[in-house]
């Protein structure tokens, strides 16, 4: 599928003492793992092949013969550095050190404008579900997630040339929202509010009082008339519940004058949808996430479909009647064997949640073409995933017409943000942060750190680099943790200079600018260009051995679905950097080592860039 990668040693060396083994040991199956990892001693080799010990037991020979064997049959000449028995290290470890001229030689193929990521072929169309805000509910840390990991996916999908298409299936229809426009008409018709003003936080509070009052007491009332509490809570209780189905029944004809797109009530409803959108789209503009307008995919965008596509699921017999409920079976394994039916149509006549999900998947694949479609949703939502990719499947929906192949339909599942105790993160008084709030505190805190690091820079200046620094490193940190897991939110951790942050990684970046920067103000002219990358130090060769671990790494990133692989992959790449940079002077090296330090640097340049830009994150030029 792939065009032929540039070879990095790790994986070539696997299929060559791979073939080795085979070549040896006929009776192996094909796939057998030679153990190729880098050496734990590096003044022993690059790598070494641990393969012969456990091949030994299998193949009934001392283990040091065994490894005796391999070094003979192993076809590695043009890359490594003679192997002999003076290779072969305790029980039968294989050291192997790498050729500097095949390594140079690797390391400058990589250089090229793809730097080894050819687009795909056949290229894919992948849709990504991110975001998925919901109109009228303040955006808060929960909001972070979706977006950052989503367009983290997105990128890496486009970066491998795969054709992306965000959407972000907003929660913009129902009777929830119907709830808030019929008590934001109230409220402005009681002049208690000006439609022209209204803030999210407005919406938010109108949402939570709306919510309330449709569902006063009726588990209150209920239990007074169990309990014979009596006649004057139940008559309190009554009084509620009146009042509750009063403001149920007021929502109800909001929502069919919503779905009839009554001129007044969808006018509120428009200012709903823009005051939320605003904030929504704001926040992904801070972030550098990629997600506009142009990617709302809301509910109400399906709504008119899901009346013929529910008809369209019970004439062939997809779902069926249960109790007035009309439900899609899944226990089945070509479904995913899932218990609980997947419900589309409620007793009451009302559409639900999965419904609209059921129709996005059709018109994903139908309308987009999707090859895949890939979720980037809260982990607590998994249940509702497979049940709408099992029916989405049973229905057809899911079928690609171009591949006759059904769309691939992952859950790029994440966990909780929590505070440092553990719990989950909120403010001191117990509110949860808005996401704006969050923002502006992070870069807050990113300007200190700047403004003392540069205390002869302008404000303006500091500002720049700030903003950027403070996005990164809020990414980063959210990035680098095994995706499903939930972590720990801490300012202090991911602004950090020092370990795993971004901070770090932009730190390298900006080191290897200044080395450019130095090098044209002492005239150094662009002979590096031209030569080889150098490779003869072992800090040149673990840098240049790291770097031709990138295109690999971003595929890993599209199959799995972790960024988190390219974090700890430019971690790595940085270290190896910081080392070289201790290691390995580079201007005041003589002309021949400068110059092939110089590419050395330019590459590594040109990969962390890269990999920083894959995964969303902003850089800076100065820090
Ligand atoms: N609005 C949903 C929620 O808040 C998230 C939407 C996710 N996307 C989807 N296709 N269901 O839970």
């Amino acid at each position: 599928m792939h065009q032929a990668p540039v070879q990095d040693p790790l994986s070539l060396l696997t299929s060559r003492f791979r073939e080795a083994m085979l070549a040896s040991f006929p009776d192996l199956p094909a796939d057998i793992d030679p153990l190729i990892k880098a050496c734990a001693q590096a003044d022993l080799g690059d790598f070494q092949c641990n393969a012969a010990m456990s091949l030994a037991k299998r193949v009934g020979k001392p283990p040091r013969e065994v490894a005796k064997t391999l070094v003979a049959a192993a076809k590695v000449g043009d890359l490594v550095e003679p192997l002999t028995e003076a290779s072969i290290a305790g029980p039968g470890f294989i050291n192997i050190r790498l050729r500097s001229d095949a390594l140079s030689a690797a390391a400058t193929s990589l250089d090229t404008p793809s730097l080894g990521l050819e687009p795909a072929s056949p290229a894919q169309t992948v849709v990504v579900d991110l975001m998925g805000v919901n109109l009228a509910k303040q955006m808060h840390v929960g909001h972070l997630r979706s977006p950052i990991i989503g367009d983290a996916l997105a990128r890496t999908f486009e970066r491998l040339g795969h054709t992306v298409i965000r959407q972000n299936h907003v929660g913009d229809w129902g009777l929830p929202i119907a709830m808030v426009t019929a008590r934001l008409i109230e409220l402005s018709q009681a002049g208690r509010l000006d439609l022209a003003k209204v803030t999210l936080d407005d919406l938010d509070a109108a949402y939570r009082t709306a919510q309330a009052e449709c569902q006063r007491d009726l588990a209150g009332l209920e239990a007074c008339r169990r309990f014979g509490l009596g006649p004057k809570a139940t008559a309190e209780c009554e009084a509620q519940v009146e009042g509750a189905t009063e403001k149920f029944v007021a929502a109800r004809a909001t929502l069919v004058k919503l779905q009839a797109k009554e001129p007044a009530t969808y006018a509120v409803w428009k200012v709903i949808q823009k005051v939320t959108m605003d904030v929504c789209i704001a926040a992904c503009r801070r972030l550098h996430v990629n997600v506009t307008d142009e990617h709302s995919a809301g509910e109400s965008s399906y709504a008119d479909e899901l009346a013929p596509m529910v008809a369209d699921l019970e004439s062939r017999g997809i779902a069926e009647l249960d109790q007035g409920a009309l439900i899609v079976r899944l226990d089945t394994p070509e479904y995913g064997s899932i218990k609980e039916p997947c419900l589309v149509r409620k007793t009451d006549g009302g559409y639900l949640y999965a419904t609209t999900d059921i129709a996005a998947i059709r018109r994903r694949v139908q309308q987009f073409g999707a090859d895949r479609i890939v979720y980037a949703i809260d982990a607590r939502q998994n249940l509702h995933l497979r049940q709408i990719f099992g029916a989405g499947r049973k229905a057809g929906y899911a079928r690609n017409k171009r591949t006759g192949l059904d769309a691939v339909m992952e859950h790029a599942a994440f966990g909780s943000v929590l505070g440092e105790d553990g719990r989950p993160f909120k403010t001191r008084s117990g509110e949860s942060v808005k996401l704006a709030d969050l923002l502006e505190e992070t870069v807050t805190r990113a300007m200190a750190q700047v403004r003392s690091r540069n205390p002869e820079s302008s404000e303006a200046e500091c500002r720049v680099i700030a903003e950027n620094l403070g996005m990164s490193a809020l990414k980063y940190a959210d990035l680098v943790n095994d995706r499903v897991r939930d972590y720990v939110f801490s300012f202090d951790r991911m602004l950090a200079f020092e370990g795993n942050t971004g901070p770090y990684l932009l730190y390298a970046l900006v080191r290897i600018l200044n080395i450019f920067r130095k090098a044209a103000e002492a005239g150094v002219g662009e002979t590096w260009k031209g030569v080889p990358i150098r490779c003869e130090d072992a800090a040149e060769k673990n840098l240049a051995i790291a770097l031709l671990r990138y295109p690999a790494t971003v595929r890993s990133v599209a199959d799995s679905l972790e960024p988190h692989r390219l974090c700890q992959y430019l971690f790595d790449l940085a270290g190896c950097f910081s080392t070289f940079y201790d290691q390995c002077p580079t201007l005041k090296a003589d002309g021949p080592v400068r110059d092939g330090r110089l590419r050395l640097c330019h590459l590594t340049r040109r990969v962390l860039e890269d990999g920083l830009k894959v995964l969303g994150l902003p850089t800076v030029e100065r820090m």
